[in-house]
């Protein structure tokens, strides 16, 4: 397996895996990207030209995604709409590139009997209260909260159903909230830290009191980059590197690591329908595969990150006013 398709590869985790696959194997790497406002070309710069190419173009477009993997051993789908908030001011593209844009592929796939792997989330699992000592497992029955997630996990039955009717060689893996370079200001880690940059405030939704299990978006990487050399076809794995920290707890961490006042931020409106908990048990791939997280410190990777955008600014400063617009509008 030496020449990998990879679906949404100018976003945060799709780039991290193209930078490690490039490092780490002799592969070559194609990037098919719709560049929406979520992919950036920079967050692949540096990338050896004769291994690596990127083709701009919709994961929902038949005639281009069957082209593209045709010529590939492998295709590792990271392309989606991947926002929870956005998803409900509008699910309509959630609808379209997280089901139709993964039914493109999958029906390329079983044309040209290419190996797939396919990137999903802890969320369609739904959540869990916060005294439950149970964590997701690979048989925790699918209960999503949101048009994100709920188009996620159609996907993923799409998947299952694409291996056991027609042999379909793929594999799925579910992983918990990644942080890292390169992640969208959109999103809670980032904001907050740019927020504080910025000279303003953290905005917390709601009590503050909703868990995340963040894992770096490096060692989800090597997960999936494990999964793919040595996981079992038609099989589950769920990702995830015991980080569980409440969404008060992270404001505060990072306003410490910036100097400011621990209780310098806002309570804003709370997410409709925010799920409390999620939580994930990720044995059967540390047992099955070996994997272990590198990042197990959470508090120096957080600190690393806060660097990060520090010095990189001119990566985050185009998308900041606009995020920023679309949250006041929404109270938030
Ligand atoms: P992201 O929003 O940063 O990146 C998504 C990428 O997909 C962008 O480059 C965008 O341009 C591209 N894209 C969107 N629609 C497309 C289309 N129709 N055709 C081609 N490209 C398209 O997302 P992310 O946070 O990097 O998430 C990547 C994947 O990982 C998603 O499948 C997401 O569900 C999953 N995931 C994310 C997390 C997380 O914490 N961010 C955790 C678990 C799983
Ligand atoms: O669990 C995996 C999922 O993690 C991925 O599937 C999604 O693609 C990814 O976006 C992420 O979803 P969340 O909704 O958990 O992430 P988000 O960064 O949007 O929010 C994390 C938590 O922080 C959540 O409880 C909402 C809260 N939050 C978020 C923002 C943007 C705030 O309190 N304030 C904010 O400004």
């Amino acid at each position: 397996m030496n020449s990998y398709l990879v679906t949404g590869g100018a976003g945060f985790i799709g780039s991290n895996f193209v930078h490690h696959l490039l490092s780490c194997t002799d592969a070559t790497v194609t990037v098919l990207d719709k560049l929406t406002y979520a992919g950036n070309k920079a967050s692949l710069d540096g990338l050896p030209a004769d291994r690596f190419r990127l083709v701009q173009g919709d994961i929902c477009d038949a005639e281009l995604v069957d082209e593209l993997v045709r010529d590939h051993d492998v295709v590792v789908h990271y392309a989606a709409e991947s926002h929870n908030d956005n998803s409900l001011s509008d699910p309509s593209p959630f609808v379209q590139t997280n089901v139709v844009g993964t039914f493109t592929l999958l029906e390329a796939v079983r044309r040209h009997d290419v190996r797939y792997h396919h990137i999903s989330t802890d969320e369609v699992y739904g959540d869990l209260e916060l005294d439950d000592p149970h964590r997701f497992t690979e048989s925790t029955p699918y209960n999503p909260s949101s048009p994100y997630s709920s188009t996620k996990a159609g996907s993923d039955l799409l998947v299952r159903a694409w291996v056991r009717s027609f042999k379909v060689a793929a594999t799925i893996s579910n992983c918990s909230n990644n942080y890292g370079p390169y992640q969208h200001v959109e999103k809670f880690i980032p904001r907050q830290i740019t927020n504080v940059l910025d000279g303003g405030r953290p905005k917390l939704y709601g009590a503050g009191l909703n868990v995340r299990d963040w894992i770096h978006a490096e060692d989800h990487s090597r997960a999936v980059l494990r999964i793919i050399e040595a996981g079992r076809i038609g099989e589950t794995y769920l990702i995830g590197a015991d980080g569980e920290h409440n969404n008060k707890d992270v404001v505060e961490m990072i306003l410490e690591l910036l100097g400011r006042p621990r209780d310098d931020y806002d309570h804003v409106n709370d997410r409709a329908g925010h799920d409390l908990r999620y939580a994930i048990d990720s044995t059967k791939l540390r047992a099955e595969l070996g994997w272990r997280p590198e990042f197990a410190d959470f508090a120096a990777g957080l600190k690393a990150t806060v660097e990060w955008y520090r010095e990189n600014e001119a990566w985050w400063r185009p998308q900041k006013n606009d995020t920023e617009a679309k949250y006041r509008a929404a109270g938030q």
